[in-house]
């Protein structure tokens, strides 16, 4: 049977999960904790990694390597792009980059390094997956690229600078680098977000007042996602 990993980066974004799941089992280890749980029969690991890059790696490969989940599916909010994405709406990543790698001086693009590539790639499956629950809970999903770095963005000239090398749809501070782990590591990967902000001038205000309602929206989904692997 499938194990499948479900993480997220903050408290808030995993805590609708820990609501609804059952048989849950605390195990600390690397300075984290881990919430083994059942849901509809499915075993699952859940964890917040902490935000950013660094962390969420160390808890992506943690999940993989120490719990040995053989799927892995990220919840949590992003900062909108894509003037179509309002807050609360959900996106899922067909590509995920890192807008704030730069090695530009020697030539290359920015979020390139040698022997990496600019672009991770989720699993197409998932994907078709979040499509099915979308359709059947009349939800609308759009589905693009998610640029990831360390740094809350909150200005409409870091937003170009991404829109224009990265052509991404949303921002976030974690999953190109969840999708760097599960790449090396071959397990198939899902990055769901829901938009708390548009990352512009107002985005610390709209961050605070949207992010636990848009961590629902996403942790609910990603629910019913898990139904439907097998
Ligand atoms: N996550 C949600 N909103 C964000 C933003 N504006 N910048 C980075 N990460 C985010």
């Amino acid at each position: 049977m499938r194990k499948i990993a479900i993480m997220g980066a903050m408290p808030e974004e995993v805590a609708p999960l820990l609501e609804k799941v059952e048989n849950i089992i605390k195990v600390e280890y690397a300075n984290n904790s881990y919430y083994e749980a059942t849901y509809k029969g499915k075993e699952l690991v859940i964890a917040y990694s902490k935000i950013g890059k660094v962390f969420s790696s160390l808890t992506a490969s943690t999940l993989l390597e120490k719990f040995k989940c053989d799927t892995l599916l990220f919840s949590g909010v992003a900062g909108a792009i894509n003037p179509a994405l309002k807050i609360g709406d959900l996106i899922i990543a067909d590509k995920l980059c890192q807008h704030d790698l730069d090695i530009s001086i020697f030539g290359h693009d920015f979020g390139f390094v040698p022997e990496g590539s600019k672009f991770v790639e989720t699993d197409k499956h998932l994907r078709t997956i979040a499509k099915e629950v979308a359709k059947q809970s009349g939800l609308s999903l759009i589905e693009g690229t998610i640029a990831t770095g360390d740094q809350f963005v909150a200005s409409n000239e870091r937003k170009e600078f991404i829109s224009k090398n990265f052509e991404a749809d949303a921002l976030e501070m974690e999953g190109a680098s969840v999708a760097v782990v599960c790449d090396a590591l071959d397990v198939p990967f899902f990055i769901l977000r829901a938009i708390s902000d548009t990352a512009n001038d107002d985005a610390g205000v709209d961050f605070d007042e949207f992010m636990v309602t848009s961590a629902k929206i996403s942790a609910n989904f990603i629910l019913d996602m898990v139904e439907k692997i097998d």
